[in-house]
């Protein structure tokens, strides 16, 4: 046994590899489960028991040393490759990692998804927007509290040009440009002067959806958001409606889904109600469909705003929304989606 593991040993040291297929040929025949080594280490208990502590000590000092030599002739080899006549130097290093799609990516493809196969169409407008777009043509009042500081990030020099803080802008953008019938979801980015914290965020990420056609009713509404609410959390939730204000509907209202945690039965995340809320609906008001151009007396619509981290939380309980900010690979990587 000694004999073989000295022989093994001067092997080991004048082993050579030029490609990095060569040298896993070579860990496969020294080290790998049906290895030579391996192979000794399994004949080890037929060793006499006064051998043992030498012949154990020998074969651990064979084992690194095979490890150490195949591990310099891995990294020469990948010298050789990288050093060739063709090298380059912006080449990502090995092993390539392929990157994860962001969570609230993942979430807004999936709402884009489910409402493209409504007939909803995609459409974007800028995160720097004017007041008339976010506050005006949504009749928000001149003095109504949302455009105060504590909300609204201004441009100092332009106190007209603002960071949108939502994406109902995106309606106005959208009806200026198209008559009837319209019917759009729009993603975004939005921004709030918020301190942030494990709840809230300066910035954060809303679908809005807006429908304006002949006759369209809130039992319309009501019918598309329970579809989008079933195929989003699965096709027992159960939606409720109650009733809200915002400027620009008329009815509004808060639509809030069944606990899809305890399954309505209440539980600390829906704080024992069985209900948690995701989103902000209503019929445009006329007054919104006028300031756009949009005859009132010919058109009805409907229109929903949610929140895109808030869908991410109740669907995977991240508990801190900091970290979709972070970069940190460790929590983006937990993420997975099909394309
Ligand atoms: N813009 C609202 C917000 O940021 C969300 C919203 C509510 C959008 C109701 C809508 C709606 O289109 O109809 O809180």
């Amino acid at each position: 046994m000694l004999d073989k593991i000295q022989q093994l040993m001067v092997e080991v040291d004048q082993l050579q590899a030029a490609t990095a297929e060569e040298v896993e040929a070579l860990r496969i025949k020294y080290l790998s489960k049906k290895g030579c080594i391996p192979a000794l280490m399994a004949d080890f208990r037929n060793v006499p028991a006064e051998q043992k502590k030498e012949v154990g000590m020998r074969i651990n000092t064979l084992k690194q040393a095979a490890l150490d030599k195949i591990n310099s002739l891995r990294d020469a080899a990948q010298v050789a490759v990288t050093a060739g006549p063709d090298i380059d130097l912006t080449r990502t290093p090995y092993p390539v990692r392929l990157g994860t799609r962001h969570p609230l990516t993942i979430v807004k493809n999936e709402i884009v998804d489910i409402f493209a196969r409504l007939g909803f169409t995609l459409a974007e407008g800028p995160e720097v927007e004017d007041d008339w777009h976010v506050y005006s043509s949504m009749n928000f009042a001149d003095d109504h509290p949302a455009r105060d500081m504590q909300d609204t990030f201004f441009v100092e020099a332009h106190p007209d040009i603002i960071l949108r803080s939502h994406t109902s802008s995106v309606q106005a953008r959208v009806m200026e440009q198209q008559q009837p019938p319209i019917r759009v979801i729009c993603p975004g980015r939005v921004y709030r002067n918020e301190a942030i914290s494990a709840r809230a965020h300066c910035f954060f990420h809303q679908v809005e959806g807006l429908y304006i056609d002949r006759n369209v009713s809130f039992t319309d509404l009501k019918q598309v958001l329970l579809l989008f609410a079933q195929e989003m959390f699965g096709p027992d939730t159960k939606i409720r409606l109650r009733p809200s204000y915002f400027p620009f509907t008329e009815p509004s209202a808060e639509m809030d889904i069944s606990c899809h945690l305890c399954g309505g039965e209440g539980c600390s995340f829906c704080k024992h109600t069985g209900w948690v809320e995701i989103l902000g609906c209503g019929m445009v008001d006329p007054a919104v469909l006028e300031a756009n151009g949009i005859d009132s007396s010919v058109y009805t619509g409907y229109a929903f705003g949610m929140g895109i981290e808030r869908i991410t939380n109740l669907k995977y309980q991240v508990k801190d929304l900091r970290m979709f900010s972070e970069n940190d690979t460790r929590f983006l990587s937990e993420f997975t989606s099909a394309n």
